[in-house]
């Protein structure tokens, strides 16, 4: 079994697929770490010293090699993983499932707030422009996560939840 975690930054992808992996006995694979301990640079150097594109290209490359390499994978991908080449359509062709993890706008504000220096594309960003950032960045990819096999409303769940209400999806 192949399960995919879409959604925008700071929306768990990482700790619900590490947990998530645990419990189902898959191999737990984080897109952008898989990228870092590949290139031995953080994903904050690689934008700083190579660019976006040079990411976007390394991170499409990634996501079919891992995909092709493992059978029994939950995989946590970038926030704009599925948004770029035809990225989401090999998700969808290579996983079983994939899961959009589904925030309203003012809570990942409150969430990418505390957690904004490790994300180029927002941490030179002030708080206060954040919603509109964050607003106008989901309106564009979200017609992407939202092609995802399944769509969790996440707001105000806790970890444990998040993970128990995916495993009825998938079992
Ligand atoms: C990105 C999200 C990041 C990382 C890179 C670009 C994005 O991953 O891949 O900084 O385009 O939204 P997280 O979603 O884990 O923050």
């Amino acid at each position: 079994m192949r399960v995919v975690l879409v959604g925008y930054m700071a929306s768990g992808k990482s700790s619900v697929g590490k947990l998530l992996a645990s419990e189902l006995g898959l191999d737990f694979i984080d897109l952008d770490a898989y990228i870092e301990e590949r290139q031995q640079k953080s994903i904050k150097t690689i934008f700083s010293e190579k660019g976006e594109i040079y990411f976007r290209k390394l991170e499409h490359e990634m996501l079919s090699k891992v995909l092709d390499e493992h059978q029994n994978l939950m995989l946590s991908t970038g926030g704009g993983t599925p948004c770029y080449g035809n990225n989401m359509e090999t998700i969808l062709q290579k996983s079983n499932h994939s899961i959009y993890l589904q925030l309203s706008i003012p809570a990942l504000v409150e969430r990418i707030k505390n957690e904004k220096e490790n994300r180029p594309l927002v941490k030179k960003l002030d708080d206060k422009d954040l919603p509109e950032f964050i607003g106008k960045h989901l309106f564009e990819r979200r017609p992407y996560y939202a092609q995802a096999k399944h769509i969790l409303e996440c707001d105000g769940k806790d970890l444990e939840t998040v993970v128990s209400e995916i495993k009825q999806k998938l079992l």
